[in-house]
């Protein structure tokens, strides 16, 4: 019997790509959007499901067991960006932020979980962000939350060791999707304090994102763990001084890696 995957926000961008690729890898692919157009698409089988609504998170993984049993591999790719001067960005358009790349995420695992246990065995695949490993300047609350996705995976795991279901981080560096287009922008205002700024990073980060990887690489490593007996804590994937950057961070002196990054936003 093939193996069930889940994957979130598999409209678009990554979660596409990966729905896509496990489905030649013989894998029985459930992938979701807020809107399916569908009720399949290049044999990925599309279920509706919001993650900042818990109602329909249940109803998608009821349908899910209801018609497969089991969900072995849970992808959690579901995900938005958010831009702007920490000082402007509304706080309700934070928490909101917050509620679907993180709150939303821990929703998703908490409804799958009692299955995954009834199951005696799991695999669950956070997409997160090089961006998760460092505080990049107008993407904070990004940072900030995919930071907690990464760092709740460490709890988790330990906390599920002892029913065999296995918890780990990836995270992706640049790759070409629609993500700018469905981020949240804070709007650059011409009387701002940061308007300077904050213009340099805005184009500097949607040219990274045009510029970026094929999403099939991403896919190529999602299905590398999932052929891991006993996944890492954290993966990486992307193009090499993006992925470098983390391990940059970890051995240089706080202040130059900081230097390092101000001098690639050129502020
Ligand atoms: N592209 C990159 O460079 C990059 C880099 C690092 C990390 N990531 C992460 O990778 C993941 C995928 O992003 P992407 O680049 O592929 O962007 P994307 O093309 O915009 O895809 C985002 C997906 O998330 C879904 N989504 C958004 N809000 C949702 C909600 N409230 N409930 C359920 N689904 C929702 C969208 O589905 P519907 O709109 O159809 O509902 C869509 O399928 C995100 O978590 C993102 O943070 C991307």
């Amino acid at each position: 019997m093939s193996k069930i995957v889940l994957i979130t926000g598999a409209s678009s961008g990554l979660g596409q790509a990966m729905a896509e690729f496990l489905v030649q890898k013989n894998f029985k692919v459930y992938g979701t959007s807020r809107q399916p157009k569908t009720s399949t698409k290049n044999g990925v089988i599309l279920k509706a499901l919001d993650v900042t609504k818990s109602e329909s998170i249940e109803s998608c993984i009821q349908e899910i067991i209801s018609e497969s049993e089991k969900i072995d591999i849970l992808i959690n790719n579901a995900g938005v960006g958010i831009t702007g001067p920490l000082e402007e960005i509304p706080i309700e358009k934070a928490k909101t932020h917050f509620d679907t790349n993180f709150f939303g995420t821990i929703t998703v695992i908490n409804t799958v979980l009692p299955y995954m246990r009834a199951n005696k065995q799991g695999l669950i695949i956070n997409i997160t962000s090089i961006a998760a490993h460092m505080g990049l300047p107008f993407r904070g609350f990004y940072s900030a939350s995919k930071a907690a996705l990464a760092t709740i995976t460490e709890a988790y795991r330990m906390e599920l060791k002892t029913f065999n279901i296995q918890m780990t981080n990836l995270a992706p560096g640049d790759f070409a999707t629609n993500i700018a287009q469905g981020r949240f922008h804070a709007p650059l205002k011409k009387d701002s304090a940061y308007h300077d700024n904050y213009k340099l990073s805005l184009d500097l980060m949607d040219a990274d994102v045009d510029k970026g990887n094929d999403p099939i690489i991403l896919a190529k490593a999602v299905y590398r763990i999932i052929n891991q007996s006993s996944p890492k804590v954290n993966y990486k994937s992307g193009a090499f001084l993006q992925c470098f950057s983390v391990t940059l961070k970890h051995i240089l002196p706080q202040k130059l890696f900081e230097k390092i990054l101000l001098k690639h936003y050129k502020l």
